[in-house]
């Protein structure tokens, strides 16, 4: 094991007003760092301690283990698996089309973070320019194979200023799932306000803070993830750089997201939207340190539930067998204390995860056939942001009287 509390910080990213950790989840590997057997006494491990800014209401982890760790040349994430989110991405990007780019003259398209090309695919196909910016070379090359054009590289001013010279401003730059990922936002905010035109927008999604607080979906926190974001903080940590909240529409993907339309201050009308969700974050109380110390008996309350009901079975000799070895899962196992003799395996259809152990708990992942080859009596739904279609797709699951075991928003059996 090797610690490093290098990257532990006692100052908002945002802000710079002084924060500190409001509960810890313990002990965490890299939540996509999954391992071979050998590789277990190298396993890289950080304090997973969540923080709320009560100066610029910013949600963020303490301690970041070093991005090149975890968005790196084998980054086990791909983006294109879910069906779903391939359509929510074809949706996405229609949206971007229709609300921003049509009319536009030979519109330039950025997209940060573009993983395995998912989105740029369809401004790719209607011949749109476009320019995907990915550091994790794997799901850049496979990006790259979808004729996507894509760069490796961490994006800020500097590499801002590279495109610009190269392709000129940009009429939209948009993230799914990445912004949070970057715990240089001043950095990335002060990128997009240069290469964005003057009439230009930046769209991004991510979790949102206000469905996990509500769900209790805890596992939405883990390495990658330094902010959750809210229209509250997005709001405040953006004015700062002159790019105003002008849109947010709730989505459902990853459990409960948010999209944010962020402007060049005074260029936009802001919708109605904005004001709606501020206030109703300030009921929910978002804004207040109160909340986060709700949250953290809710998960307490959580982490009983599920090891009592996971021991309970253990000890009827009970098959439980994880589904879907998600990043989120990480949190999971490792906060609650689920080992093998828990959980027998975690099926998946990512390839690079499958002959592989879990980050911490090492429980093995195996490939779909394994779980379809003989159907356990529990199923424990660790995808569960994907549990509509899952569900719908393992019904023979359920005739063969298997059960699904849900812990959002409560720890559950269901059929
Ligand atoms: P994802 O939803 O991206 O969650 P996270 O961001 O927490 O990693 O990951 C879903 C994982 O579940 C991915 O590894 C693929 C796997 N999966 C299955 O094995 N079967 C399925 O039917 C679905 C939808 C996902
Ligand atoms: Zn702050």
């Amino acid at each position: 094991m090797s610690d490093n509390k290098s990257n532990a910080v006692s100052k908002c990213r945002v802000c710079g007003a002084g924060i500190a950790a409001f509960m810890s989840f313990g002990r965490m590997p890299i939540a996509n760092g999954f391992l071979r057997a050998e590789e277990i006494a190298d396993e890289y491990f950080f304090e997973l301690a969540p923080a709320f800014c009560e100066s610029c209401t910013m949600f963020q982890i303490v301690e970041q283990p070093d991005p090149k760790k975890m968005f790196h040349e084998n980054y086990a994430f791909f983006s294109s698996t879910s069906r779903h989110m391939q359509t929510h991405f074809a949706g996405f990007a229609k949206a971007v089309i229709d609300k921003h780019l049509s009319g536009r003259k030979d519109p330039f398209v950025v997209e940060l973070g573009s993983n395995d090309g998912i989105m740029l695919r369809n401004f790719h196909a209607l011949g749109m320019r476009h320019l995907g910016i990915e550091p994790s070379v794997n799901v850049a090359d496979v990006a790259r194979g979808h004729g996507i054009n894509t760069i490796s590289e961490f994006f800020g001013p500097q590499l801002a200023d590279k495109v610009v010279a190269e392709y000129g401003q940009a009429d939209v730059i948009q993230c799914a799932n990445v912004m949070c990922h970057i715990p240089d936002l001043p950095g990335v905010a002060a990128g997009v306000t240069r290469l964005l035109k003057p009439d230009g927008v930046f769209i991004f999604e991510d979790p949102y803070l206000g469905a996990m607080i509500e769900k209790t979906s805890y596992d939405q926190i883990y390495d990658e993830h330094v902010f959750i974001f809210s229209v509250t903080n997005v709001a405040r940590a953006f004015a700062l750089h002159g790019l105003e909240l002008v849109d947010a529409e709730p989505q459902t993907t990853h459990g409960g997201s948010m999209r944010y339309t962020l402007a060049p201050k005074g260029s936009r009308t802001v919708s109605a939207n904005v004001a709606t969700l501020l206030q109703k974050e300030r009921g929910q109380g978002l804004d207040r340190p109160e909340i986060y110390a709700q949250f953290k008996r809710n998960c307490e309350k959580s982490r009983t539930d599920l090891m009592s009901l996971l021991e309970d079975l253990r000890r009827q000799g009970k098959r439980v067998v994880g589904y879907g070895a998600t990043s989120k899962s990480t949190t999971v196992t490792n906060y609650c204390g689920i080992t093998p003799q828990h959980v027998e395996f975690i099926s998946d259809t990512t390839p690079i995860k499958q002959g592989k152990l879990s980050p911490g708990a090492h429980i093995p992942v195996k490939p779909y056939a394994e779980f379809e080859r003989a159907f356990p009596d529990y199923a424990l739904l660790f995808a569960w942001n994907h549990a509509t279609e899952i569900r719908e797709k393992e019904q023979a699951f359920i005739a063969a009287g298997g059960r699904w075991i849900t812990f959002v928003p409560d720890v559950k059996i269901v059929s």
